[in-house]
């Protein structure tokens, strides 16, 4: 069973990368970030207050989050709902990183992708998996990308999803998710000894799943 693990900041590739080489290889993608975005789609939905963790662990323990293969693509479904597209709100990105910071509702995420994950080969994406869900990953990635990429590759795909945001919005947004994502106490994002580290800045994605897949046939 392999079990490879890709975090690092907003922008930088890291679903597209870990969606294409799990297609490649026939493994299970798990999207964690959007675990936290679904749980944050439904806490605004229900206007429970997203300053009361208790609410928001019930909430959590109420819910039901998974993911459903539709040919190519893979759609996640919150409860019977499908949110692949509401979830990718500016309004949710502003609210998941203040869901994110709460132990009690880390804890009950990474239970689950542990679940999700177990008796599979996987490639899991998000800021905690290296180090949290799958400490013993068979290959640990940290993609990153120079903050003018990220929010400019964030920008295009905005625009075609048909949102209407500024650049230097959208910079602003990312720089204070990461920046609240590499602080909070429990699951932060950071580079762990054993990462294996790739600024994307200048890659394609297909150079970075080369790039990838050449480090995973060397071992
Ligand atoms: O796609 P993007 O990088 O913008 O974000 P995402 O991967 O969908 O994650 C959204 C947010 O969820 C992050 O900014 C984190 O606050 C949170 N998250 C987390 O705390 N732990 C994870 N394993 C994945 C996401
Ligand atoms: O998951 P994460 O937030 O790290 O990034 P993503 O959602 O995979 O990538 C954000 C956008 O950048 C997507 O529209 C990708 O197609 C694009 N991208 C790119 O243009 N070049 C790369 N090397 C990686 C991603």
């Amino acid at each position: 069973m392999m079990k490879i693990a890709i975090d690092g900041p907003a922008g930088a590739g890291k679903s597209t990368v870990a969606k294409t080489l799990s297609q490649l290889m026939s493994y299970i993608y798990i999207d964690t970030g959007a675990m936290y975005r679904s749980l944050t789609w439904k806490a605004l939905q229900t206007g429970t207050n997203l300053d009361d963790e208790k609410a928001l662990y019930e909430l959590a323990t109420n819910t039901n989050i998974h993911f459903q293969k539709d040919n190519s693509q893979q759609k996640v479904f919150c409860d019977s709902f499908d949110v692949s597209e509401e979830i990718r709100s500016p309004q949710v990105s502003s609210y998941v990183s203040k869901l994110a910071s709460y132990p009690s509702i880390r804890q009950l995420m990474v239970q689950r992708q542990q679940e999700m994950a177990c008796n599979h080969s996987v490639v899991m994406d998000g800021r905690d998996i290296g180090e949290c869900v799958l400490p013993d990953a068979d290959f640990k990635f940290f993609l990153t990308a120079s903050i003018a990429e990220r929010a400019r590759r964030r920008l295009a795909e905005m625009k075609s999803q048909g949102y209407e945001q500024q650049l230097e919005a959208i910079r602003d947004e990312i720089i204070k998710r990461d920046e609240d994502d590499a602080r909070r106490e429990v699951g932060a994002l950071k580079v762990l000894p054993d990462s294996i580290v790739i600024d994307t800045s200048n890659m394609t994605i297909e150079q970075v799943v080369e790039k990838i897949l050449a480090i995973i046939r060397e071992d």
